[in-house]
């Protein structure tokens, strides 16, 4: 299938939107603040920014140059910068990986669309006790939660089957900038509820005596889950990029725009936590046990407004999830389609109906059955297995096979649009590949296995 068959994104801008359409979403909103929460807050978050800055922004960008260079599925792509061998393992690392993503990820984008619908339905109100009861209840439920995250893969399936442009593009085009607008209303209105400074305090006061081998991993692992990066997500996307997209841009933006966004919901969160009453150490329950709080209270004396507000925000985050888990699906769709032959709808069936399992035993897990796997529900499980060991891997291999296995005049030509950029990072980037990003990720890999 050659290039224009695949169709391509129509112009700079909706790239980059989809391509973060695809980094903001749960990761953001839901997983940022619960891992600062159960970290130390400002310390995570420190070493969170270190990993975006060190390994994140390049190992994005060798993402984007295998991709770009490729122009086809994650497996491909390699193969075709390497002449064959053993690297398109990387490729079917990354569409395994995604699918496990999906799997889970579908289960927590299944919660907001019920708390879009309870929100609708004002079955929110309550005290702050009532609000966590609400969670409990609900998620331990045999049937519903289940239910709404199957409907979740399946309603990304809808939009994949319609093809990258119309579906992908359009969504994220119009909502992301809505959604930055009232994250910055929301947060204001947190930080004004009373004793909320507390909870600023926790996002900004680091304590270094804290930094253990854990809080590290958790940050890498937060890092790559963010920014899509590991699973050849973003190989996939830069395979439709034009030519004339500067990629060191790209990514410099996309990660700008995908940390502004998580730091918001920081500041959303724990200032209404402190506020509550909730924990910063909640788990993974943590946003949906304060939000509907800050909803009430910090609009109580305009309760339409709040209403709006909260209605609005779990619309919103709906629709980010939803560009997240269209990117998990589209690696395995354009693999089965391009590699298998199959038709685009069926391959996209077979992702549709993994992840549906995945999904709804990892929905069980932390509901009606006790699944578990090393001591964790499996949800807790394969969210730990991706984010902290399947993603840093993946990307891992891929800066190794872009900074030591690709010749390096073509790494180059893919990193200054064919010497029409200008190359002054790229030296700096290519020590990254080579150096940085390996070893890093090595040393914290090691430090948790209690080897250094
Ligand atoms: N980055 C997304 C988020 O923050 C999640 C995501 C989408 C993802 N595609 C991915 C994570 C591919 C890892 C790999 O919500």
């Amino acid at each position: 299938m050659n290039n224009s068959d695949r169709g391509s994104f129509s112009g700079k801008i909706a790239i980059v939107l989809a391509t973060a359409g695809s980094a903001v979403g749960l990761g953001n909103v839901w997983r940022f603040p619960y891992m600062a929460g159960e970290n130390g807050g400002a310390t995570f978050i420190v070493i969170y920014f270190v990993c975006i800055l060190l390994l994140g922004i390049p190992g994005m960008l060798s993402e984007f140059i295998v991709g770009r260079h490729g122009g086809s599925n994650a497996a491909r792509s390699y193969d075709k910068m390497s002449k064959g061998g053993l690297w398109r393992l990387v490729g079917y690392l990354g569409i395994l990986t995604s699918l496990i993503i999906l799997g889970f990820y579908a289960v927590v984008a299944g919660w907001c669309l019920q708390y879009l619908f309870a929100s609708i339905a004002g079955q929110l109100n309550g005290d702050a006790a009532y609000v966590k009861d609400y969670f409990a209840t609900f998620s331990s439920d045999a049937l519903r939660p289940v239910l709404w995250g199957v409907a979740f893969v399946v309603i990304t399936h809808l939009v994949v089957v319609r093809g990258v442009r119309s579906g992908i593009e359009r969504a994220s085009k119009l909502l992301m900038p809505i959604l930055l607008i009232l994250l910055i209303v929301i947060v204001i209105a947190s930080c004004m509820l009373p004793g909320a400074m507390e909870g600023v305090w926790f996002l900004l006061k680091p304590d270094f005596s804290k930094v253990t081998g854990r809080v590290m991993l958790d940050a890498l692992g937060q890092a790559f889950f963010s920014l899509s990066l590991g699973t050849a997500c973003l190989c996939t996307y830069a395979s439709y990029y034009a030519k004339e997209t500067n990629l060191l841009y790209a990514a410099g933006q996309i990660a700008l725009l995908d940390t502004l966004i998580a730091i918001l919901a920081g500041l959303m969160i724990f200032p209404a936590a402190a506020s509550v009453g909730v924990n910063p150490d909640s788990g993974p329950s943590l946003i949906f046990i304060t939000l509907p709080s800050v909803f009430q209270q910090a609009f109580a004396a305009m309760p339409l407004v709040g209403y709006v507000v909260g209605v609005m925000f779990y619309a919103l985050l709906v629709f980010a999830a939803l560009t997240s888990t269209i990117s998990m699906h589209e690696i395995g769709t354009a693999f089965f389609t391009e590699e298998l032959h199959l038709p685009r709808r069926r391959s996209a069936w077979v992702i549709t109906i993994a992840a549906s399992l995945i999904c709804i035993f990892c929905s069980l897990s932390v509901g009606a059955c006790d699944i578990q796997v090393m001591g964790m529900a499996l949800l807790d499980f394969c969210d730990q297995l991706t984010a902290n060991f399947m993603l840093p891997l993946g990307g891992m291999l891929t800066c190794l096979f872009v900074g030591w296995f690709v010749p390096k005049a073509l790494v180059k030509d893919e990193f200054t649009n064919q010497g029409t950029l200008n190359h002054r990072f790229f030296e700096l980037y290519l020590f990254a590949v080579r150096f940085v990003c390996p070893v890093c990720i090595v040393m914290i890999f090691l430090h948790q296995l209690g080897v250094i």
